[in-house]
C-alpha cells in the first residue's frame, strides 16, 4: 500500500500543539509606526478595524488572496508600509515567503464566554495553496503593552480542555497554525490593541526564524543556526 504523502510541508515544531510562543521581540516600538496607518472596517474576531500593509496586489485590501486566484503568498507592500519600516523589517527579517500582512486594531471584549461563542474561528491560509509547497502558517508580533490580554487557542472549538492561552505583553511573539487551531483574542481594554499578523509559508526559512527567536530556558543551549543550505534552497 503506498504511504500517505503529506500535502504541503509543515514545521514539526507545531506538530503537537500547533502553536509555538517565542520570546518577545526587543527592539523598539514606536506608535507612530501603527496609529497613523489608514484602518478599514473589517471584522475578525471581535470588534476589529484592519490596517493592511500587505496584499496580493500591493492595493489596500483587506480580502483572501484567493479573491485574486492566487495563495496567501508572495505579497505586495500597500502605502501604509511606507509609514512602519520597522514592522516591514520585522517580516523581511523572518526571511520566509510572507503573504497578508496586517496590523489589527481590537477594541474591548465583550466578555470571555462572547469570545468563545462568537469570535472563535479558524482561517482559510491555505486556499489556493499548491500541493507540495510550504503550510501557510501566521505570525503575531504584540504591538501595544495588554498583558491582561490573551490569544484563546483551542484544538476542538467546544472542548475547553483543549485550550490554551498565550498572553500578550508588548513585543509578544508567537506562531500558529490559524487553519488548524480556532483563535481569538480576549482583550479586557480600555484602550485598543494593536498587533501586527503575518501570514508566512513553513520551511527552513521560518523554521531557522523560529529556532533565533526561541524562548531561553535554563540549561537549553541555543540551536545552532546554518543558513547556509537555507539560503542555498531559497536561491
Ligand atoms: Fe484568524
Amino acid at each position: 500500500m503506498p504511504i500517505a504523502q503529506a500535502r504541503h510541508h509543515r514545521l514539526p515544531a507545531l506538530a503537537e500543539t500547533g502553536y509555538e510562543i517565542l520570546r518577545p521581540y526587543a527592539g523598539p516600538l514606536d506608535p507612530a509606526e501603527w496609529e497613523h496607518l489608514k484602518y478599514l472596517d473589517w471584522k475578525s474576531g471581535g470588534d476589529t478595524n484592519f490596517a493592511v500593509l500587505a496584499s496580493a496586489l500591493g492595493d489596500d485590501d483587506p480580502r483572501g488572496f484567493w479573491e485574486h486566484g492566487l495563495p496567501d503568498k508572495d505579497a505586495v507592500w500597500t502605502a501604509n508600509a511606507a509609514l512602519a519600516p520597522t514592522l516591514r523589517e520585522w517580516v523581511h527579517s523572518v526571511g520566509a515567503r510572507f503573504g497578508r500582512v496586517r496590523i489589527i486594531k481590537l477594541a474591548t471584549s465583550t466578555d470571555e464566554e462572547t469570545v468563545v461563542q462568537r469570535h472563535l474561528h479558524l482561517d482559510d491560509n491555505n486556499r489556493l495553496n499548491p500541493e507540495g509547497e510550504g503550510w501557510v502558517v501566521r505570525a503575531w508580533l504584540n504591538l501595544t503593552d495588554d498583558p491582561d490580554s490573551y490569544m484563546m487557542l483551542r484544538e476542538d472549538r467546544d472542548d475547553p480542555a483543549t485550550e490554551h492561552r498565550i498572553p500578550m505583553p508588548r513585543g509578544a511573539q508567537f506562531v500558529v497554525d490559524t487553519e488548524r487551531l480556532w483563535h481569538a483574542a480576549f482583550h479586557p481594554g480600555p484602550e485598543p490593541r494593536y498587533a501586527m499578523i503575518a501570514s508566512f509559508e513553513s520551511g527552513p526559512h521560518l523554521q531557522a526564524w523560529m529556532d533565533s527567536q526561541r524562548v531561553a530556558l535554563p540549561g537549553r543551549q541555543a540551536a545552532p543556526q546554518d543558513f547556509s543550505g537555507a539560503a542555498a534552497e531559497r536561491s
